[in-house]
């Protein structure tokens, strides 16, 4: 047995994360802006399976101190939570406000004043504990009040260079829990008492910003918004090398890669980072002389359970059922995944797929109703997939059995 290093089920551990040099920066920036006074809250944005998480992981790590920055080692507590499941803006803070008491409680050495913070907190009503209240018996209001009290005092006890909110799953809630409301009164309150060492950084799916619009107008004002987009060719094959070298550190039988298996795990990504992991994955999975080859990797996507069906039934169950598979269907689909997430013309489809142009109409039919295609409202007859990684999933089906699969020295 081999301890495999690849992570395709949950965030990039510290040693496994490569790349975001950029959204790196910008959150450094961040948070030395906000440890002088003038912070500048973020909104991290992207398909799922970007690295929303991972990212997020990674600036709790930089906000504590754990990972050095290259100019200051930052001491800011940090309230992580993710939000899915919320439905109401009490919901929410009570969430916050949980969250908070328990990173206070993993402190060892509190002072004074930070001390009575977390005392407050402990006592505090939005917990239930005293009234036992219900959600829609509490007032948002006032608990937004109380939040903006707890976090000025505990910024106020100068224990630490300020407090950063790191929201997971912000585009979870529904327009009923007003996220935006939160985000522009919150910070408003705070600013008002004169207290600018508060950070809030949120993730979610692009669907965040039109969430944070619904909910107030200007709420997007407060934020610079930070898309975050596939790794780059250099960053996918590092992914898998650290991968490889982590194993190696920790087997006795060491694992090598060739370099073509490399490319192909990179080509077959487009540098989705949950590709790479689940391809990496399952190609380590299926070796079994210690060497990673191209047979390996497609060995690892397309076998039963492989990679490729993991990754449809994970990300794209709605969409992963036996009709795409049937060739038709599949010709169309294969089509439009090479144009991405783009708007493509029914006339292009039916000029390129080759497929009769009624069983065309009949597949964009079938296809939209499941939500697999997407209609232009604007348009009649434009087509698009809902996502680029979906197109990438489906391009990654189709290359299975093709001749070309294995390059030239198959
Ligand atoms: N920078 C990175 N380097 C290496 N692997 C990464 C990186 N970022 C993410 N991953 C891997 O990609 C996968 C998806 O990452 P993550 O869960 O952070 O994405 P997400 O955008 O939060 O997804 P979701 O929208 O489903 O919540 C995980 O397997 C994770 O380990
Ligand atoms: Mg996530």
């Amino acid at each position: 047995m081999k301890f495999n290093p690849f992570v395709p089920n949950g965030i990039a551990y510290p040693g496994m994360f490569i790349g975001r040099l950029d959204e790196i920066q910008t959150i450094e920036q961040a948070l030395f802006q906000t440890l002088n006074g003038n912070p500048q809250h973020l909104l991290l944005t992207g398909e799922r399976g970007i690295g929303k998480s991972s990212l997020l992981f990674y600036a709790d790590l930089v906000a504590r101190g754990e990972i050095e920055d290259d100019h200051t080692n930052f001491n800011f507590i940090t309230v992580s939570t993710d939000l899915a499941g919320i439905s109401s803006q009490v919901g929410l803070i009570k969430q916050v406000a949980r969250e908070l008491r328990s990173k206070l409680r993993q402190h060892q050495k509190l002072q004074d004043k930070a001390r009575k913070v977390w005392e407050f907190l402990s006592n505090w009503e939005v917990l239930g504990v005293k009234y036992n209240a219900r959600d829609d018996e509490l007032d948002p209001d006032e608990l937004l009040d109380d939040l903006v009290t707890i976090c000025d005092q505990l910024i106020g006890s100068e224990q630490f260079d300020g407090v950063v909110f790191l929201l997971d799953e912000a585009d979870s809630p529904p327009a009923a829990a007003n996220l935006g409301e939160f985000v522009k009164v919150f910070t408003e309150r705070l600013s008002k008492r004169g207290q600018p060492h508060l950070l809030l950084i949120l993730a979610g799916q692009s669907l965040l910003i039109s969430r944070l619009r619904e909910s107030h107008e200007s709420s997007l004002r407060v934020f610079q918004i930070v898309d975050m987009h596939p790794l780059e060719q250099s960053e996918r094959r590092a992914v898998v090398q650290r991968g490889i070298s982590i194993a190696n550190e920790k087997n006795e039988r060491k694992t090598a890669i060739s370099d073509d298996a490399l490319d192909l795990i990179a080509m077959l990504s487009e540098g989705y980072p949950h590709f790479v992991q689940q391809f990496s994955s399952s190609a380590f999975q299926v070796d079994t002389d210690d060497k990673i080859d191209i047979h390996d990797v497609s060995t690892g996507a397309y076998s039963e359970n492989g990679a490729i069906s993991q990754l449809g039934a994970k990300y794209f169950s709605k969409q992963y059922f036996s009709k795409i598979l049937s060739s038709e269907y599949r010709k169309v689909l294969d089509y439009m995944a090479t144009h991405g997430d783009q708007w493509v013309s029914r006339k292009d489809i039916i000029q390129n797929c080759g497929v009769a142009s009624t069983n065309v109409d009949n597949a964009l039919m079938a296809l939209k109703s499941r939500e697999i295609v997407l209609a232009d409202d604007a348009r009649r007859g434009f087509y698009r997939l809902p996502t680029r990684s979906f197109a990438t999933w489906i391009l990654a089906v189709g290359r299975s059995g093709r001749e070309d699969f294995f390059g030239d020295s198959a």
